[in-house]
């Protein structure tokens, strides 16, 4: 992964329009189960550039460990996926929802498949496209603009396909597993890490179905699924379940998951993406936007975010909830 670290001011809030973009933002959320695709684009656009900053190049969770850093951590973590479909030079490999291809770059280094990474977001997709020329890795790493409820390629076209916590956006998580299962050859793999409430979580509890809520609105998620929805929905598209199971209980428990949203850390992205860091950016923020050196909107789309990170933080605290529902799946011979 790389270790640059990019300004979220100058970057986030680059929209002259970030004020009419949360309020088409706000407005799709309301009606995400037909707006889906305006939702995550606006909120990617509006979002991608903070999270590069406080996360880095790959947009996802990790179980953590006392003696492992962030960052191998989540490297770890994309590895497992990659041991999980032996993957292997030759191979060619979806990427469903590739953010800005964090994970891409780092499984085909590692391994030396070639991936195509799908993403809805023109966005991430420019900077995804620029940084894997950058990594010189663009032989092994494409990219695709599309939408994963329709993936725009043949039948039968990939070996192996994985996501890292995208389907969790998607409206009809069943829809999005058929298309995969169309676009995969006879016995390939597919694997992924899934945003889902736990065995713990209760409908009935108003805390709870507050949380759920306001994750789903500062992630810009239609509807959380739980463990059954992801492993029927897989079954119904016509998928062999191989192995699935919560990844966030093999973190270290003086470690959770969620740890790097409720910490300050040494460095200044793990400062970023820890309660305090969060406050001083929405202040510096807040104070740019009444010199009107970011546009009106950045402090707001910061206050999604924390929004997003305290609902998280509360929801994997209570064991409500997890970002890595792992599952590993075989489309049949
Ligand atoms: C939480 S991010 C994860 C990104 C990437 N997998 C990573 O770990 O860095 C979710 C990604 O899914 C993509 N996405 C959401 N809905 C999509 C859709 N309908 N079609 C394709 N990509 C989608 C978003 O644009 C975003 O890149």
């Amino acid at each position: 992964m790389s270790n640059k670290t990019r300004n979220p001011i100058s970057h986030a809030a680059r929209q002259e329009d970030t004020d009419e973009a949360l309020s088409n933002y706000r407005h799709s959320q309301e009606k995400s189960k037909v707006e889906y695709a305006t939702m995550v684009k606006v909120f990617y656009e509006l979002i991608t550039d903070f999270y590069e900053f406080g996360w880095g190049e790959s947009f996802h969770f990790a179980p953590s460990k006392d003696s492992q850093s962030f960052e191998e951590a989540i490297t770890n973590h994309q590895y497992f996926l990659g041991n999980a479909m032996n993957l292997r030079p030759g191979l060619n490999v979806l990427d469903v929802g590739c953010g800005v291809g964090g994970p891409q770059r780092s499984i085909a280094r590692k391994f030396g498949a070639t991936i195509t990474g799908l993403n809805i977001s023109e966005y991430q997709l420019k900077k995804c496209a620029e940084y894997n020329a950058e990594a010189d890795l663009d032989e092994l790493c494409r990219v695709l603009l599309g939408d994963f409820m329709a993936i725009p390629a043949e039948d039968q076209s990939f070996d192996a396909a994985y996501h890292f916590e995208a389907i969790a956006h998607a409206p009809d998580k069943k829809r999005v597993y058929a298309e995969i299962f169309r676009v995969l050859k006879p016995s390939a793999i597919f694997a992924g890490y899934d945003w889902c409430t736990t065995p713990s979580f209760d409908a009935e509890n108003p805390v709870h179905r507050d949380l759920k809520e306001r994750i789903e609105f500062g992630n810009a998620l239609p509807q959380i699924a739980s463990f059954s929805d992801v492993d029927e929905g897989l079954r119904s598209a016509g998928f062999e379940l191989i192995e699935t199971g919560d990844r966030a209980l093999d973190s270290d428990p003086a470690t959770p998951w969620y740890h790097p949203l409720g910490t300050s850390g040494r460095s200044l992205r793990s400062f970023a993406r820890s309660t305090l860091g969060r406050k001083v950016t929405s202040l510096t923020l807040r104070v740019l936007e009444l010199l009107r050196v970011v546009p009106r909107g950045a402090t707001q789309t910061q206050g999604v975010l924390n929004i997003a990170a305290d609902s998280l933080l509360a929801a994997g605290r209570l064991g409500i909830f997890t970002p890595m529902y792992y599952h590993k799946a075989r489309k049949p011979a």
